[in-house]
């Protein structure tokens, strides 16, 4: 396996900072045998390079399914099948069950309910002169428009962030198994609830129906696991779009006065966020199901492959300067959503989401600042992004 590149001995700098140690793999080659940092400790390779990151991508040899190699994994076991852990054929027919509801044109349909949730989160947090912006507006915004699109009523917010959170980042021991053991059992319930009477005219409702009508769809299990993603991938992610964005704007005040001078420069920053400090730093896990060669590197069948996606965003063969954070550089083609068949299915709603996020908070606070240091980030390599951020106006 040659070298193994020990991640964990970057100690807290690789999660403050990974883009100098991507840098320095990167100039070595495009693809590397790492170690994640602890708790997870996983070995696997590593893809740093822009081209080959994309390729590997889109490659079919890459398979999201381990339970062809014999591999077991927490998720599927406890949640069922769902559409980052499934090949064609089963991948196909799940993702076209649920395409329809995020097509741009059902999302841009979503926008004047989305600016109300906004103008509502605002209207509360603006009195107050300062606020943790994840709590009071990152948070709320992107959960809120996800449970209204599923249908899911009511749902413990603060329970299910802690949740959520320790299954994005795990922290290490039982505390995983438990947040994947308590998610499965509550999407159960409220599934089972909506059964009970008629489906609503929403979401879940809509797969609900698909499952009655056409027992062979969607079983039980693909259904529950169906909820599981949509809620999880659709709001870690846009939380730290959002959150991401604000820190970078606040840090980098040139870009922000070229924003706030030329709101028409929004859609642009927004994408530039993406590329130069994407919320979800590495890909869901894939596996060779063949042997194959990434870059010129030898991949042997059942080895894991991990993507570097805000790796790639960083690559100056595709981004020049890519350090440099610039609202004006229209960064086409990043990788921040993935790319081929595992494309992000929520990217039109997250785009959306983020856009009028920004543009509200901007223009209802002039003076935006920030307010001491940001909180933590994430443990492990899945999500990039922070748990507070301090602002105030
Ligand atoms: C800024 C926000 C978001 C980012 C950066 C993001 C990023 C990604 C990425 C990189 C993938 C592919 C992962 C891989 O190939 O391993 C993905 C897949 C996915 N995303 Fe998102 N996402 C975001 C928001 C959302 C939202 C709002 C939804 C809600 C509906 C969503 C739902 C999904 C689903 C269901 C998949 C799996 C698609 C498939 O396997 O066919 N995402 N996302």
């Amino acid at each position: 396996m040659g070298n193994v590149i020990d991640l964990g001995e970057y100690g807290a700098r690789f999660t403050e900072d990974p883009y100098p140690v991507y840098a320095e793999l990167r100039e070595r080659g495009p693809v590397h045998w790492v170690r994640t940092p602890p708790p997870e400790a996983f070995e696997g390779w590593l893809v740093v390079g822009h081209e080959e990151a994309r390729a590997a991508l889109a490659d079919p040899r890459l398979s999201k399914d381990g339970t062809k190699k014999g591999l077991t994994s927490l998720d599927v076991e406890l949640m069922g099948p769902y559409l980052l852990v499934v090949d064609p054929p089963e991948h196909t027919r799940l993702r076209s069950l649920v395409a329809r509801a995020f097509t741009m044109r059902r999302v841009e349909a979503l926008r004047p309910r989305i600016q109300e949730i906004t103008d509502g989160l605002l209207d509360e947090m603006l009195p107050r002169g300062r606020a943790d912006l994840v709590d009071s507006f990152a948070y709320p915004l992107p959960i809120t428009v996800i449970c209204e699109l599923l249908g899911v009523p009511d749902i413990d917010r603060v329970t299910f962030r802690a949740l959520s959170n320790e299954i994005v980042a795990p922290t290490g021991g039982d505390a995983e198994l438990a947040a994947y053991e308590r998610l499965a059992a509550y999407l159960d319930e409220l599934i089972d609830d909506k059964r009970s009477t008629a489906p609503a005219d929403d979401l879940l409702g809509d797969l609900i129906r698909t499952r009655a009508e056409d027992d062979d769809r969607l079983s039980g299990e693909e259904l529950r696991a169906m909820a599981f993603i949509l809620l999880v991938a659709g709001h870690e992610t846009t939380v730290n779009l959002i959150t991401n964005g604000v820190h970078t704007l606040l840090t980098h005040p040139d870009q922000l006065a070229a924003l706030r001078a030329d709101m028409t420069l929004l859609d642009g920053a927004v994408e530039e966020v993406l590329r130069f400090e994407g919320p979800v730093e590495t890909a869901t896990y894939r596996y060779a199901a063949e042997s194959m060669e990434i870059g010129g590197t030898a991949i042997a069948e059942g080895d894991p492959v991990m993507i570097g996606l805000d790796a790639a965003g960083r690559d100056p063969a595709r981004h020049p300067d890519p350090h440099v954070f610039d609202i004006h550089r229209a960064p086409q083609g990043h990788l921040a959503f993935g790319h081929g068949i595992h494309y992000c299915l929520g990217a039109p709603l997250a785009r959306l989401e983020a856009r009028v996020a920004l543009r509200s908070l901007l223009e209802r606070c002039p003076d935006l600042a920030l307010d001491g240091p940001p909180g933590a980030r994430p443990p492990g390599m899945l999500i990039r992004g922070v748990r507070r951020l301090p602002v105030r106006w």
